[in-house]
């Protein structure tokens, strides 16, 4: 039997998921065009996920775009890098890129063949300028032995690139696209919290202005449903429609908000599985997620706390009169949005994400009795 996820991506061998269907054709219609493309999102809102689903599609062709070329991915993470040296990141990067192409050819079940293997053996990478070596000579490896595949690069926590190495990095990737078609990588996706501007500390990368921003927006109540039908059809549990509003209300689709409400309504309260979930047992969840100590919350607090001028402007913006109007040139909600604590509502005010938070961020910042 599947379950809920809410550590870490969801693949949907373990877990139930939402196929994300409409934004994966969109972001492969952006790789057949070449784009480069940035998706700058707080945690746990299904960026990892996403990303995986998006490359499976597309190496399939599965999705519903026409796809007129063949893609060779590469998925690297920048998790780790945040304090190593310029020739070790270099180094692992090289590593990482290199565990990736012996694995495609490994799923595809080529063989190395001895050029590949070579070739991947007699490289070195040091800095940038042989990284863009190492691009131009593996594009003309593909293109003779392997019909020409075009390289599609996908960086997840890019925000943990060593400082010392952003700019030249980026900058090779700028000089990469703008010599044009055929590029290698074809297309890259550069995944993170922080946006490159945040990280650009110095303003060195004025601006990286190549990139195609991409959206993951929170889930919608059709996809709540979907998620949740999953588990139905999978149990025969039905739950209650105005159970599935509920949860879409009080989490806005906040993805592992909604996973965590079905966890404790499927796992946790000890439901008859043959009974319907209903309000009351809605109910019962909700009090316990409000109260409740994990690491979404842990996050959001921490981040929150991180300055005292996120205290008074959330006050300010949960005030029941005035408000805050929305700025996104302002910098202490410019942040706020990075932490994904407070969002734009339809009247052009600062609101806070979803009314759990809003518990949650009352109760830390209660003015003590
Ligand atoms: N497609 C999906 N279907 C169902 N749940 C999802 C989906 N995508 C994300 N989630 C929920 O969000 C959680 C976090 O997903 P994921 O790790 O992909 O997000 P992330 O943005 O990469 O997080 P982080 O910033 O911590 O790396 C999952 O554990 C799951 O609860
Ligand atoms: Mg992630």
């Amino acid at each position: 039997m599947r379950r809920f996820g809410t550590q870490g991506p969801v693949n949907p061998q373990e877990h139930y998921v939402v196929s994300r269907s409409e934004e994966i054709a969109d972001y492969i219609k952006r790789v057949e065009q070449g784009k480069y493309v940035v998706l700058f999102a707080p945690r746990q809102t299904g960026k990892t996920t996403f990303f995986q689903d998006a490359l499976a599609a597309l190496v399939a062709g599965s999705a519903s775009v026409e796809q007129t070329i063949n893609y060779f991915p590469i998925q690297l993470n920048f998790d780790v890098c945040k304090n190593l040296t310029l020739p070790t990141f270099y180094e692992y990067l090289y590593e990482q890129m290199r565990g990736e192409i012996e694995a495609v050819f490994q799923r595809r079940r080529y063989v190395p063949p001895e050029t590949l293997r070579g070739f991947l053996e007699g490289t070195t990478l040091t800095n940038h300028l042989s990284m863009m070596t190492f691009f131009k000579r593996f594009a003309r490896f593909l293109e003779a032995e392997h019909d020409g595949q075009q390289v599609v690069l996908v960086i997840d926590e890019f925000d943990g690139i060593p400082q010392v190495a952003l700019s030249d990095f980026l900058h090779t990737l700028r000089h990469i696209y703008i010599s044009g078609k055929p590029r290698c990588p074809h297309s890259v996706g550069i995944i993170g919290v922080k946006s490159i501007a945040q990280l650009n500390y110095d303003r060195s990368i004025s601006p990286f202005n190549i990139q195609d921003e991409f959206h993951l927006p929170n889930f919608t109540l059709e996809q709540v449903q979907e998620l949740l039908g999953q588990y139905t059809d999978e149990v025969g549990q039905p739950f209650a429609s105005e159970v599935i509003a509920s949860i879409h209300k009080q989490t806005a689709g906040q993805p592992v908000l909604v996973n965590r409400f079905a966890q404790i309504l499927t796992e946790e309260l000890d439901i008859p599985k043959t009974e319907p979930i209903t309000m009351t047992h809605f109910s019962k969840a909700h009090a316990q997620l409000l109260e409740e100590d994990n690491v979404h919350f842990t996050h959001l607090l921490t981040n929150i706390k991180k300055d005292s001028r996120f205290e008074s402007i959330l006050m300010r913006i949960m005030a029941r009169e005035g408000g805050v109007v929305f700025n996104i040139f302002n910098d202490t909600i410019k942040e706020l949005v990075t932490y994904g604590v407070i969002k734009e509502a339809p009247n052009g005010m600062c609101k806070i994400l979803n009314p759990i938070y809003l518990y949650r961020i009352r109760k830390t910042f209660k003015p003590k009795a």
